[in-house]
């Protein structure tokens, strides 16, 4: 029972937020196979770091521009749909960070 209550009360903000920037789940899911399968080697599973950053709540242009490869990231192949998907999840992961890089904050 007491469990269950962390775990609302961890959740919930995370429900929220998700639902104010209408992210829709279908795509979240979407995102997070492809963020396995391209990216979570050096990211990290849920984006939070390992071997390269921390790229939680970042956006699109964010993906795209290092999918282009930056620095000590390789270039990595995208679609457009499959860059919007990961993007749609790594926002899910840390809306209120996103929120503040889309301005709405
Ligand atoms: C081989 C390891 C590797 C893989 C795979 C990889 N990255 Fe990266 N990524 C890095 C490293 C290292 C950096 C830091 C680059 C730098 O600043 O020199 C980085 C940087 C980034 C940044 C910019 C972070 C910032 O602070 O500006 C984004 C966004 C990003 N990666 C997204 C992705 C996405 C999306 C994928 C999967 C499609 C991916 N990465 C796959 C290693 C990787």
């Amino acid at each position: 029972m007491r469990f269950c209550l962390v775990l609302i009360s961890v959740l919930w903000p995370f429900a929220v937020y998700a639902e104010e920037l209408s992210l829709p789940k279908g795509q979240i899911e979407a995102g997070r196979t492809v963020f396995l399968n391209k990216c979570s080697r050096c990211h990290g599973r849920d984006a939070s770091g390992g071997n390269a950053p921390d790229i939680q709540g970042m956006l699109l242009k964010d993906v795209k521009e290092a999918a282009r490869g930056v620095e000590a990231m390789p270039e990595i192949v995208l679609t457009e749909v499959d860059a919007g998907h990961i993007a749609i999840f790594l926002m899910s992961l840390a809306p209120d960070q996103a929120r503040i890089r889309l301005g709405i904050n």
